[in-house]
Formats: C-alpha cells, sequence, structure tokens
C-alpha cells in the first residue's frame, strides 16, 4: 500500500516532497520529473529552488499531466503558461526539456500518442507529484477512466469545471476538454507522491487510499502502484480509518528508507 505521510500543514509538506526530488536530482542529473498543476503542488514548488542551488539542472527533464484544449498556450492559466511560471522559471530548466501535452485544437487526434512517444524516449518519469480532485480525479482522468488508459482527450465534470473556474474570470472560460495523461501512464512513473491539503479533500483521499480499487474514483489507482507516497495535512487525512497506524509507521521509519 502507499506510505501515508500526515503533517500539519502543506509548508511541511512541500518541504518533505522538495527534498526528496532535491535528493533525485542529486543523485541522477538526468532524472525525470512528472510535474503537477492545481495549487496544491505550489509548497513543492516554492521549496525547491533553496534545495537544488547550485545544482546543475540543464539535464533535468519535466512532463505534466495534463492541459486544457483549445486553450491558448499564452493563457495565463494554461497549464504550459503554469508550469513556465512555477517551475521552469524558478528552477532554471531548460524550456526544451519541459513537455506539456499540446492541447492545440489542429492535430489533437495525433497529441496523445506523440506524448506517449517522449514519454517513452525519455525512459519514463522518475517521480511524479499528484493533486487530487474533489471527485477523486488524477490529472484530469475523471471517474470512469480505465486504469490502462494512456494519454488522450477527456471531457471535464462540471465539478471539475467549477471547481477550477477560481483560475478564471468567469466558469464559461473553463474549457470543456483537456488532454491528460491516462491512468496506465500514470501508473508507470517509478514512484507517485500524491499530496492533498483541508477538508474538501477528505472524502477523496479516503476513497483513493482505504476505499475500493475502483474506476469511479481514479485516484485509488494508486493502490495498484509499488511504490506510492501520499502527503496529506490534518485536514484532509480526517476521515483516514487507519491515520493512527500511518503515523506509528511513519514515526518508527529507518531514517535510510527515504520516501
Ligand atoms: C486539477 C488538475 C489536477 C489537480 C486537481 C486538483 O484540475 N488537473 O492535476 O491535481 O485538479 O487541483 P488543486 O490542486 O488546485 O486542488
Amino acid at each position: 500500500m502507499a506510505e501515508v505521510v500526515i503533517v500539519p500543514d502543506a509548508a511541511t509538506a512541500g518541504a518533505i516532497v522538495a527534498d526528496e526530488i532535491a535528493r533525485l536530482v542529486h543523485a541522477n542529473p538526468d532524472a525525470v520529473l512528472g510535474l503537477a498543476t492545481g495549487s496544491t503542488p505550489v509548497p513543492v514548488y516554492e521549496a525547491l529552488p533553496a534545495r537544488l542551488a547550485g545544482v546543475d539542472m540543464s539535464r533535468v527533464r519535466g512532463f505534466a499531466l495534463d492541459e486544457y484544449v483549445g486553450l491558448d498556450p499564452s493563457h495565463p492559466e494554461s497549464y504550459r503558461s503554469v508550469i513556465t511560471r512555477e517551475v521552469v522559471e524558478p528552477l532554471g530548466l531548460d524550456p526544451a526539456r519541459v513537455h506539456v501535452p499540446d492541447g492545440s485544437l489542429e492535430g489533437i487526434e495525433h497529441a496523445g500518442d506523440s506524448y506517449e512517444r517522449a514519454l517513452a524516449e525519455a525512459g519514463g518519469v522518475d517521480l511524479q507529484i499528484l493533486g487530487i480532485g474533489t471527485d477523486g480525479h488524477i490529472g484530469f482522468n475523471e471517474p470512469g477512466s480505465s486504469f490502462a488508459s494512456l494519454t488522450r482527450v477527456k471531457t471535464l465534470t462540471t465539478q471539475t469545471r467549477e471547481d477550477n473556474a477560481r483560475f478564471f474570470d468567469s466558469i464559461d472560460d473553463v474549457p470543456r476538454h483537456c488532454i491528460t495523461q491516462g491512468l496506465g501512464t500514470i501508473l508507470r512513473a517509478r514512484h507517485l507522491v500524491l499530496l492533498a491539503f483541508g477538508e474538501g479533500k477528505a472524502a477523496a483521499v479516503a476513497g483513493a487510499l482505504e476505499g475500493p480499487v475502483t474506476a469511479s474514483l481514479p485516484g485509488s489507482a494508486i493502490q495498484l502502484h509499488p511504490h506510492a507516497t501520499v502527503v496529506v495535512d490534518e485536514a484532509a487525512a480526517s476521515t483516514l480509518r487507519f491515520a493512527e497506524y500511518y503515523r506509528y509507521t511513519f514515526a518508527n521509519k529507518p531514517a535510510w528508507q527515504g520516501l
């Protein structure tokens, strides 16, 4: 099962995950990072520059999970813009080595296959950062997504569009379609690190970790992964049945294991 780490706040989660990413990049200058968007990974991205100061980042590669379809890449809320602003620029990554699925309408029918090819050519993702939607989606894999799915176009649920409306002027501006790595793609990453904060995520976290493995709650796919870490604050952990066991396990974890 996933290792569950319950922390007091998002900043502590960001520090723990940034430490792990820094360890990875120190050990492997060719590391391939799986990048998530949304508000959840922000504390990780904020904690990273200090840990990577002076480290050669020129060979590190990055792959975003998803992108909106039909949103101009220069739009401030396109995931291309978000990744550039929050990750590429602060870490000094080579923009040519950081990939985001192509959500342009022209050629969209081939964009998923191209992205899968690029991932395969890079040798796959070493560490994949994940958030989780209130409906349990990871990436933009909405309920019902196949566990075998690869990068493809999906339709966003009304709930996800409402959740993401805060990034746009109005809900009418939130695209209806997206292109996202599939659950099958995500499960190929060598280490999954899912973060969640706040009471609004408690049901999705409990379902993903302790509920049945079901396409109805796509985050439950992490139960199938041999190396998954879930870092949550107290509010997001508030309905976990085995919370005391997770705390005990983490408190007694041998230091050599890392995350
Ligand atoms: C978004 C993204 C996901 C993200 C999730 C949660 O729509 N596509 O990658 O994990 O929804 O968002 P947030 O972190 O803002 O709560």
